[in-house]
């Protein structure tokens, strides 16, 4: 299935279609399922989104008590750290909707690196009841870009196959170079719907390369979904390159 890719003139609009998607996600989910499972990555990118889900009218009609929230990628760095994934969406998202703490499952930062991809993934069994070739199965996961074509905290250089059933990775790399966890292909590509949020004119050669131009070496040319829609929401800066964006 090819990628949905929806182009804004400005990073408010990529924040209010994230969030819209997040809100029309999240009703279907709980109208069809009882229950909206979704993940959020970490980085600069989604905080305008996370803030317009608190801020916007629709906040208050999200389903909360349904929601369940996992993170896609964490740094191994205390809450209040300033590169904390958990810690910037806690300001920018939790501390303002009625999301019961007991569904908030942030990735195990407080734990050794090992411990807290065991964890997590143990975490990620007992909730997901439901599951399919082997990996829970999130109705929606927000993913972000980096310049070299990394997603999540899957880099590159990062070791892990394709075929590996491991849900929750421990890593080290990107900016900044920390020991970090993140959810693996097998988790990513069994999602109902993947979301890139991708802004900034540093992003255009990479976004053109992973939407037009083949391949799959790269992180996140490797996220295919097996069922599931791939959709991109890109700042006109972002998508500057793309053969479509007139
Ligand atoms: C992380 C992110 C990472 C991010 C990209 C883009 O925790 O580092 O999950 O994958 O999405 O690096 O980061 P920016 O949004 O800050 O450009």
């Amino acid at each position: 299935m090819l990628p949905e890719v929806i182009i804004t003139d400005s990073v408010q609009e990529m924040a209010r279609l994230g969030a819209d998607l997040f809100y029309q996600r999240a009703v279907d989910s709980v109208e069809k399922a009882g229950l909206f499972a979704a993940a959020v990555s970490g980085g600069s990118t989604p905080r305008p989104v996370h803030r317009r889900i608190a801020a916007s009218a629709m906040a208050d009609r999200i389903p909360w008590q349904s929601v369940r929230l996992f993170w896609v990628d964490e740094r191994m760095v205390g809450a209040r750290h300033s590169d904390s994934n958990f810690g910037n969406a806690k300001s920018d998202l939790l501390d303002r909707v009625p999301l019961p703490e007991e569904h908030v499952f942030p990735m195990p930062f407080w734990m050794t690196p090992r411990l807290g991809a065991e964890t997590y993934a143990k975490v990620m069994r007992l909730f997901f009841q439901r599951c399919k070739n082997g990996a829970p199965v999130f109705d929606l996961i927000f993913l972000g870009l980096g310049e070299d074509g990394h997603t999540a905290s899957l880099f590159p250089q990062t070791d892990v196959s394709e075929s590996s059933r491991k849900w929750v990775l421990a890593v080290k790399g990107g900016r900044p170079e920390v020991h970090r966890l993140t959810l693996n292909y097998c988790v990513l590509n069994q999602a109902r719907q993947v979301c890139f949020l991708v802004a900034g004119a540093n992003k255009a050669k990479m976004v053109k390369r992973i939407l037009e131009g083949g391949g799959n070496s790269l992180p996140a040319q490797r996220i295919k979904p097996f069922e599931g829609k791939v959709t991109w929401i890109c700042d006109r800066s972002a998508a500057g390159l793309l053969d479509r964006c007139d």
